[in-house]
């Protein structure tokens, strides 16, 4: 039976770069496995506190999505970086479900990418990322930050414009899997 993937932009722009590059990645693996790509748009929650919590309880939602993660064989994630950290719609999502299940990511292997617009390519984000998720139950299996997307993506194509860097996304997501 062939793997199960899910991925997704930790972002919520309509028009993200990052689930470009993650849509594109997924492409790569297309055939090999069973590939869902998830949209943070879809599991929007009010602004996490102790207060809501208490009124909510475990909203449907972050159990849903930690449904996907337990269901899944393997994890692509493409973070966009927002002042040097994760999305606040990301950050909101991953504070609902920590809170059901601390070890998010269920030892789950995973590919982390992130990109921007900029020459560093989110990779402020992708340190924050790399640092915490051991502690979150993410094995990481390949990181890549992307520089300067929008030089580097073909937009209408969805496919990586400069070799070097289309080579390095390949290397990594077959990384996900591979022993
Ligand atoms: C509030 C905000 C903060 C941002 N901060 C950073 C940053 O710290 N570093 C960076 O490289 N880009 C930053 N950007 C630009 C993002 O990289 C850019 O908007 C990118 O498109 C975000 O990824 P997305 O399109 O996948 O959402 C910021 C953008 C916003 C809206």
């Amino acid at each position: 039976m062939s793997k199960k993937v899910i991925a997704f932009a930790a972002s919520s722009s309509r028009r993200s770069i990052n689930k470009q590059l993650v849509t594109h990645a997924c492409e790569l693996l297309r055939g090999e496995c069973e590939i869902e790509i998830l949209d943070l748009n879809d599991y929007e929650l009010p602004l996490f506190s102790v207060d809501r919590e208490d009124e909510l309880g475990q909203p449907a939602l972050a159990r849903d999505f930690l449904r996907k993660i337990s269901d899944s064989d393997g994890i692509i994630i493409a973070f966009a970086e927002h002042n040097g950290c994760y999305s606040a719609a990301y950050k909101n999502l991953y504070d609902w479900v920590s809170r059901i299940q601390p070890r998010v990511y269920q030892d789950k292997p995973m590919v982390l990418l992130s990109t921007s617009p900029g020459g560093r390519g989110g990779k402020s984000v992708m340190e924050l990322a790399l640092a915490q998720m051991p502690r979150f139950g993410g094995e990481v299996r390949a990181s890549l930050s992307v520089p300067s997307f929008q030089d580097n993506f073909d937009s209408e194509t969805g496919v990586i414009s400069n070799a070097e860097i289309a080579a390095q996304v390949e290397t990594a997501v077959n990384s996900l899997f591979a022993k």
